[in-house]
């Protein structure tokens, strides 16, 4: 195209060329330790932030140590004083885009092979308020800084195992020929019964508006409605009047028009009138749901297991995992009011076969994990859990424990080297202590419990024929204590009937879950698991605050 050329576009108009580069794990993770060789010579184009930089040789150039989050490994970069000042390249935090030739550092260097720069394509600067300094935060300080704390070792390597842990269950659940459903996060059943759920309404923001509008532009009187319903009966009679006296057409429809616009006016003042201050109630004082957004309660989901039961009774064995929500009070290190839920459901399937699921699944997971995440897992080791890869091969290899939930008791009525704060009797929902203890000491190694009190279990879970225990099973697993729950489910429409009006709820909202039992009714089973805890487990990281990218828990619900 000519220079000046009219119809060549402004520049501003053409995209810009794609900023190719190079990961950094593609030059420095072990698994390219061999072709680090061949990459001598190589002109990259790497982009990351600066971890560490120090000007050295009185200030003629500087080594950057490089982190671009593909890896935990940084990649060493030299950049010369004549390309760049050096003092805007050092600062901790600063995101540098640079272009260069991969060289072999000189004998006795423990890098093998360093970036010499001789292009700064793109910088992103840093002031000194950064708050990630040099000097390692604990993690607790780092859960103030969550929308930086990605930049760190820590949680940059708990973000890869996630991530990890995520594709692992897809491919598990692939491989065994499960589908993939998606179930609802805005729900209106309460799956567990126990009532933990966030009210998702617009009652609140509609009462404000409402409230607002009413201030500014103040509602009719009564006596405007009764004027605006007098001219409505007027202009009535006017029309009939014309009607009546054969008037003209034209007349007729004028005066129709007007009555039209009389009758407008009145619904208007009427609605306005009705408007009220506040949250919108029934004539008994309660609530009035009927004004909110679905028109009825509903809430954020605590499972997904008994909407993907409907998938599950038509397709087989499928499988959900989203997030669910708990609006339990609780502060403890293995709790979120957010967290993810990987919950399979099987037809044609019972407790055992549950268990079994179960099991194959964590295995897989942790197999997973020393095939495909040793140098995060590495780091784990190093600084936070010496025994996180041992536990994994050791789940991944040996056989789970299985004991009924009488057993459970028996045993830890029995011991006497440990003074549990909650007392151990038949009937109890076994607490953490317990569930750690049992795993922990007595098995040291994974435990599914089986077959609880059908009292401190859900309705859905099918009852035993001793009728005082359900066919429940939970995995425990050393470090976490309960990382699934699940059960068979009741298929017999009358004894889950029974079960959920024995658990205090009531029957009308689980119509159609009891259709699922009235309409081809099908032995099956599922369980779920805590996706937070899994990684607590695997990394061996104590608080479940530090293995979700955004916590949520009471009082904190940050960005
Ligand atoms: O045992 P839960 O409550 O089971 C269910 O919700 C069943 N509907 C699952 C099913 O059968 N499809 O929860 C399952 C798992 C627990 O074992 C635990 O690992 C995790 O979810 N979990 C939590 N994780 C983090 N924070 C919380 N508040 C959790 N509550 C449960
Ligand atoms: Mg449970």
């Amino acid at each position: 195209m000519a220079e000046g050329d009219e119809s060549a576009p402004p520049t501003s108009e053409m995209a810009e060329p794609s900023l190719q580069r190079t990961l950094i794990k593609s030059i420095v993770s072990s698994s390219a330790a061999a072709a680090a060789e061949e990459l001598v010579g190589r002109r990259v184009v790497v982009g990351g932030w600066v971890k560490t930089g120090r000007e050295q040789g009185k200030g003629t150039f500087a080594f950057l140590e490089l982190n671009d989050g593909s890896c935990l490994a940084n990649l060493q970069v030299i950049v010369d004083a004549k390309v760049h000042p050096l003092s805007e390249l050092v600062p901790t935090g600063t995101c540098v885009l640079v272009e260069g030739e991969l060289k072999k550092p000189p004998e006795g260097t423990k890098q093998r092979i360093e970036l010499r720069v001789d292009k700064v394509l793109a910088l992103g600067p840093v002031d000194s308020k950064y708050p990630l300094p040099k000097t390692r935060l604990t993690l607790e300080n780092l859960r103030e800084v969550v929308h930086l704390r990605a930049r760190t070792n820590t949680i940059s390597a708990v973000a890869r195992i996630r991530d990890e842990l995520a594709y692992g269950t897809h491919t598990f659940f692939r491989k065994n020929g499960f589908r993939y459903v998606h179930t609802p996060i805005i729900t209106t059943s309460d799956c567990e019964g126990a009532g933990e759920m966030f009210q998702v309404t617009t009652l609140f923001s509609l009462a404000e508006k409402t409230e607002k509008e009413l201030k500014q532009n103040p509602p009719p009187s009564e006596s405007e409605v009764e004027a605006a319903k007098v001219l409505v009966k007027e202009k009535g009679e006017a029309v009939a009047q014309l009607k009546s006296s054969k008037a003209s057409k034209e007349e007729i429809s004028a005066s129709v028009a007007e009555l039209t616009k009389a009758k407008e006016n009145l619904s208007r003042l009427e609605e306005r009138f009705k408007l009220k201050p506040g949250i919108p109630r029934k004539d008994d004082g309660g609530i009035a749901f009927e004004n909110d957004f679905f028109k009825r309660q509903a809430f954020l989901t605590v499972s997904g297991q008994l909407q993907v039961e409907t998938y599950a009774c038509a397709l087989g064995n499928v499988y959900t995992f989203g997030p669910t929500f708990r609006a339990e009070n609780s502060h403890t290190s293995r709790h979120l009011a957010e967290f993810w839920m990987v919950e399979p459901e099987m037809a044609f399937a019972n407790l055992q076969d549950d268990m079994n699921y179960a099991e194959s699944y964590v295995k897989f997971l942790c197999q997973w994990l020393l095939d495909h995440c040793l140098e995060d897992m590495e780091f784990m080791v190093k600084n936070y859990d010496k025994t996180a890869i041992e536990r994994l091969k050791l789940v991944a290899s040996v056989p789970f424990e299985h004991i009924s939930y009488t057993k459970a008791v028996q045993l830890l009525k029995n011991v006497t080297d440990k003074e549990f704060e909650n007392k151990v009797e038949w009937g109890i929902d076994l607490a953490s202590e317990h569930e750690r203890y049992l795993t922990e000491v007595i098995f040291k190694k994974p435990v599914i419990v089986y077959n609880y009190p059908k009292g401190i279990k859900a309705f859905y879970m099918r009852l035993n024929d001793d009728q005082k225990t359900v066919a429940a099973m939970d995995v425990l697993v050393p470090k976490v204590g309960e990382l699934i729950g699940g059960s068979q489910r009741e298929e017999r429409i009358d004894v889950l009937k029974s079960r959920i009006l024995e658990s205090g709820l009531p029957l009308e909202p689980y119509e159609w879950y009891l259709d699922l039992r009235r309409y081809g009714t099908v032995k099956h089973c599922g369980f779920g698991l805590g996706f937070e805890r899994m990684i607590m487990f695997a990394t061996g990281l104590d608080n479940i605050r530090d293995v979700i990218p955004f916590p949520r828990y009471p009082g904190k619900a940050d960005l």
